[in-house]
Formats: structure tokens, sequence, C-alpha cells
């Protein structure tokens, strides 16, 4: 649980009571710690290009780079060895046209690239990020119609896609479009074709984000027109994400996400209170961007600040937290254990 509202430990004040005495040293400190952040926890994203032998660095996100099938495998891999156990797989195609049909390509990169990951580290859990955008001539989510989103026009091409990724090998899909009833129809999708066993990480709560911004560039995914408050969430609600997490569930979500997780804390903290499903939290790009840069002009400790950060996500409820920083906090967790 998070916090007690009221405290019935006791009727004394100072200078009875002095929490101080339970802070005077580390290993006191080590006692009574409520939240661990543990490896277990962590979610490394990633991104996957054609070809062989490629790595394209990200320019807003250090550290991170956009990779062939090949080089994917390898870092997944590397981030195993250091005792992440998932990743998150989104693909970055040339491919474009008006429906994102490269989305359920059996050779597209996303496909490619759980392949790779399956022959090279079996035991890793795989996890595809299921949209079109990245698909889609024009940015947006999902299949236009009049020069809008269609939301039913969109739910099989997203079907189709998350059928492709567990074709492919995927552990996990997890749809990040936004449209209504796409977590029933690719449940509906994934069984018809023997994938009972495929669960689906929803991106229940997902919020139009300013904070998506390097994302956008790593993934070339910008919308030609317009934005994505047709189909986001309004950054101004909080029940509302309650109401996105119990229809996700209705549908037979196995997990759910809220997305971003810094500014949107609350949001998790209710979801906890409401669900005793695992919920998964994004720390999203403009999230590690910021850190990175601050840490960069030397205005942050990078991994007190970023451990602070996990930490306080897991602490408003989340479970697991996806997040750039995976392979880096799993060394510094392993440092200080
Ligand atoms: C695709 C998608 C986005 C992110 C995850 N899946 C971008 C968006 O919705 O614009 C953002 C992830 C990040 O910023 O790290 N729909």
């Amino acid at each position: 649980m998070t916090m007690t509202p009221r405290s019935h430990d006791s009727q004394a004040g100072f200078p009875v009571v002095r929490p101080r005495r339970l802070r005077r040293t580390a290993t006191v400190r080590r006692m009574v710690r409520e939240h661990r952040l543990s490896v277990d926890q962590l979610i490394l994203p990633m991104f996957a290009i054609a070809g062989a032998g490629r790595e394209e660095p990200i320019d807003a996100m250090p550290g991170h780079s956009r990779m062939s099938a090949d080089v994917v495998a390898i870092r997944a891999a590397r981030a195993f060895e250091a005792g992440v156990p998932a990743v998150l797989l989104f693909g970055v195609t040339e491919h474009k046209d008006e429906f994102g049909s490269s989305s359920c390509d059996p050779r597209g990169e996303v496909q490619d690239a759980i392949a790779a990951i399956k022959l090279l580290v079996p035991e890793m859990v795989v996890i595809t990020d299921v949209c079109l955008c990245e698909y889609t001539s024009h940015g947006h989510c999902g299949i236009l119609r009049d020069g809008h989103v269609d939301n039913d026009l969109s739910l099989e091409a997203i079907a189709r896609a998350a059928l492709s990724h567990a074709d492919a090998g995927a552990d996990i899909v997890a749809p990040s479009d936004m449209m209504d009833g796409r977590v029933g129809a690719i449940r509906h999708t994934l069984d018809a074709h023997g994938h009972e066993d495929v669960a689906i990480l929803s991106y229940a709560a997902k919020y139009a984000s300013a904070f998506y911004g390097p994302f956008r560039e790593a993934a070339g995914s910008t919308p030609s027109f317009g934005d994505r408050r047709g189909y986001q969430m309004d950054p101004a609600n909080g029940r509302e994400a309650l109401r996105e997490v119990g229809l996700d569930i209705g549908e037979g979500a196995d997990m759910v996400m809220v997305k971003p997780a810094v500014a949107y804390l609350d949001v998790i903290s209710a979801v906890r209170a409401t669900t005793t499903l695992p919920i998964a939290a994004y720390h999203v790009s403009g999230e590690f961007s910021m850190i990175k840069a601050a840490a960069e002009r030397g205005w942050l400790d990078e991994r007190t600040a970023a451990l602070e950060i996990l930490t306080a996500i897991t602490r408003a409820g989340a479970d697991l937290v996806i997040t750039y920083y995976a392979e880096d906090a799993a060394a510094w967790l392993k440092e200080t254990e």
C-alpha cells in the first residue's frame, strides 16, 4: 500500500517522538526502508531498424540507438546479463503508407528483432509496442477517414499487427494507440490464432504528453498534421484514467500501464488503489532526456536523480517501470547491493 492517511501510532509528539532516531545510520535506514527498486521491475525500450550491423545513435536520447535486429539482440542479451528481465520493442521503418500496412509484415523490423532476441536469449521476455504511428505516412496511430483517426477501422489493423508480433515470438503485446476497444480486438484475434498464452499489457492511461518529444525523433513518428489529443488522454484528467483502466481490464488486459510516469504519480497511485493487476509505468523519453541534459550540464547528479525518480514511481504503486535507464539502473543497483 502507499501511505496511511492518518497515524494512530502514538499520541505523543516532540520531544518524546523523534523520527530522526530511525535515520541515524545507513544500517537502520536500510531496515526501515519501505520500497526497494529491484532490477526485476525494469523493462528496457529498444528501437529496431532494418538491415544488419546497423546502429544509429539517437541525438536526443544519449546512450540509445536505432539498431538492426542482430544488434538489438546483442544489446538485449547484455541487458539480460545485467539482470533486466524484459525489453519493449519499437519498429522504425521506411515502409510507410496511409494504412500502416507494414506493421504486420512478417519480416518487418520488429518481427525480425523479436526472432533475433528469442534466438540469442530465449528466456528474456519480449514485449512489443503495438501501434500504427511508426508505419503510417501521416504519423497518426490509426487509419484516417475524412482527416480523422477512425476508431473502428483502425482496430483490425492494430489486431493484425499484434498477431504478427505474436507469430514472431513476442511474449507480451502492448497496444499504445489508445483506440477504444483495441484490447478486446487483440485478445479475440490472438485467441483465434492459437496465441492464448500471449499476454496483453495495455497502455490504459496514456496521456497526450509533451514528454514524448525525443521518442518521436527516435521513431520518426511525429504526426504530419494535427496532434494526438483526439485519442490520447487530456493531462488534466485523473478520474478518466480509472475508467480507461476498468475498460481495458474488462476487455482482457493482463497488465495495465500509466504513461508518462513522473508527471502522473497520482494516477499510478489511484490505479493501484483500484486494481490487483500488475501496473507498469512508462518513464518516457522526455523524462529520461531531461535528467540526461541536466546531468550533462552538471546541474544534477544523474545516478542519484534517476534512482530517486525510478523509486518514486514504484512508491506510487507501479510494479514495473519501463525506462531508458533500465541497464544503467541494473548496474547501479548491483553496486549498492
Ligand atoms: C506510439 C508510442 C509513443 C511512445 C510510446 N509508444 C509516442 C506517441 O504516442 O507519440 C512514447 C514513448 C516515449 O516517449 O518514450 N504510439
